[in-house]
């Protein structure tokens, strides 16, 4: 089936070869277009799902995340893949967004297929005006758009001891997309490979 190998040939054989931030946009595009295809799909979900194992796994062990914690995943899309494994994997309690109310629909579908709806909470909000006072673990995925708003929201609202994951590709200078330097400091960070070349920056509030 050909829905099989466009994740494949966008995310690992495309996006690496393109330069960082260049065509992000398309590359989000790309995300969104395929998730809402992928939806209908299972095989291809069942893929796709396994496609983030290597970056979520690697994510969880960057911010420690554990069951005793209650994380907020921001855009969680069509396929709320990073939230169930985050869920799955550390039985943390995970709240996740999309500004998208289509999206939303569509992913609590996915989530009740996967026999996971009561586990992970799905909400229509967009993460540029979204509280995060009661999180202890905020994941602030790639396609997240108005990023530069989403930080000074979280810099606002979340608690001082909060660990931010912040999934993103570097510039050639090793320096992420927008400047989060007057708020946050980045503590810690890994690369993942499964989905092309993406780093998650541990960031902690200064
Ligand atoms: C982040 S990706 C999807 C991630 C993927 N499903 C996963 O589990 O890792 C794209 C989604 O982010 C949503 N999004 C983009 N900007 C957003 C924002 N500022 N607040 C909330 N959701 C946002 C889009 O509507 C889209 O559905």
């Amino acid at each position: 089936m050909l829905l099989l190998f466009i994740p494949h040939f966008m995310f690992k054989m495309i996006g690496p070869k393109l330069h960082p931030g260049s065509f992000k946009h398309v590359m989000d595009v790309c995300f969104i277009v395929f998730e809402k295809m992928a939806e209908n799909f299972d095989v291809v979900a069942s893929l796709y799902l396994e496609m983030y194992e290597e970056i979520v796994e690697k994510e969880i062990a960057l911010a420690a995340i554990s069951d005793s914690d209650r994380v907020l995943v921001i855009g969680c899309g069509s396929l709320p893949v990073t939230p169930l494994l985050l869920s799955m994997k550390t039985k943390a309690q995970v709240h996740a967004i999309d500004c998208d109310e289509k999206a939303v629909t569509d992913g609590l579908k996915f989530l009740t297929r996967k026999n996971l709806k009561d586990a992970i909470t799905l909400e229509y909000a967009d993460g540029s005006g979204f509280p995060a006072g009661n999180f202890d673990v905020i994941v602030v995925l790639y396609g997240v758009r108005g990023q530069e708003l989403v930080f000074d929201t979280l810099s606002k609202t979340m608690k001082p001891s909060v660990r931010i994951v912040y999934r993103t590709v570097l510039k050639n200078d090793g320096k992420p997309l927008i400047n989060i330097s007057s708020f946050f400091t980045m503590k810690d960070s890994v690369r993942s490979y499964s989905l092309g070349v993406l780093d998650s920056l541990l960031l902690v509030k200064k």
